[in-house]
């Protein structure tokens, strides 16, 4: 059988990257989480004090190693995941992966990464427009409460200090510019399956994105056995 490839999408906050992890895991499949991506990208070029709005400095993506192990990212054999979730790093990573060079660039990356093998990848155009063929695609949605309140725990965790009214703001703000960039802009495949997680807890989404792997799988075999 080709390999399964499961796009799980939607706005910041939705509960993407710990459902993604966590169905990865159940399969034993590979998890990409392409935010991850644009973030280190994003915290290289601050590094690197290039211009951010400059979209002829990325060149360097070209350049740069990207690995995921255990879920992790490494930059260039660094382990840089908790680096790209500081402030600065969430704050400027819309206008990175606004510019059209960047996204090309690092959507040829995911894609390599994702060939042959059984994946589960998140992101904003995953469904649509990286994995346009994806056995399975969900697009989770989430109100900006909710999710606000998700990113303070998650914060918390990584011993970064916010509030949640600033998240709230940013959050929303963020929704904005993602969903009305020009090129990839946030939104659903149109034959994703989309599921409001604002009142669903964790485990129950995850049980739900299971169940519906396994559906289709059992389908197939009984449709391979005729
Ligand atoms: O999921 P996240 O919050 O870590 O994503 C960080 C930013 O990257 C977010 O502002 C939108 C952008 N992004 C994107 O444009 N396309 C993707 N496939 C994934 C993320």
């Amino acid at each position: 059988m080709s390999s399964i490839q499961i796009a799980i999408d939607g706005p910041a906050g939705a509960g993407k990257s710990t459902i993604a992890k966590l169905v990865a895991k159940a399969f034993h499949f590979v998890y990409i989480d392409t935010g991850a991506m644009y973030r280190a990208v994003t915290l290289k070029a601050m590094r690197n004090h290039v211009d951010l709005a400059d979209e002829n400095a990325f060149d360097f993506i070209d350049q740069t190693r990207f690995d995921y192990k255990d879920g992790m990212l490494y930059m260039d054999g660094e382990n840089v995941d908790d680096e790209i979730r500081t402030r600065e790093v969430s704050n400027n990573v819309s206008l990175v992966s606004s510019h059209y060079i960047v996204r090309h660039k690092t959507v040829k990356r995911q894609r390599e990464l994702a060939e042959g093998k059984n994946v589960v990848m998140d992101g904003r155009d995953i469904g649509y427009h990286v994995l346009p063929n994806a056995t399975f695609k969900f697009f989770l949605t989430a109100d900006v409460q909710t999710r606000a309140k998700r990113r303070y725990k998650e914060n918390l965790k990584r011993n970064i200090r916010s509030s949640l009214a600033e998240l709230e703001e940013e959050i929303a703000t963020r929704d904005r510019f993602d969903s009305s960039r020009k090129h990839s802009p946030l939104r659903a495949a149109d034959d994703a399956i989309v599921i409001d997680t604002s009142d669903m807890r964790i485990e129950t989404v995850v049980e739900t994105i299971k169940a519906k792997v396994r559906e289709d799988e059992a389908l197939w075999k009984q449709n391979s056995q005729k």
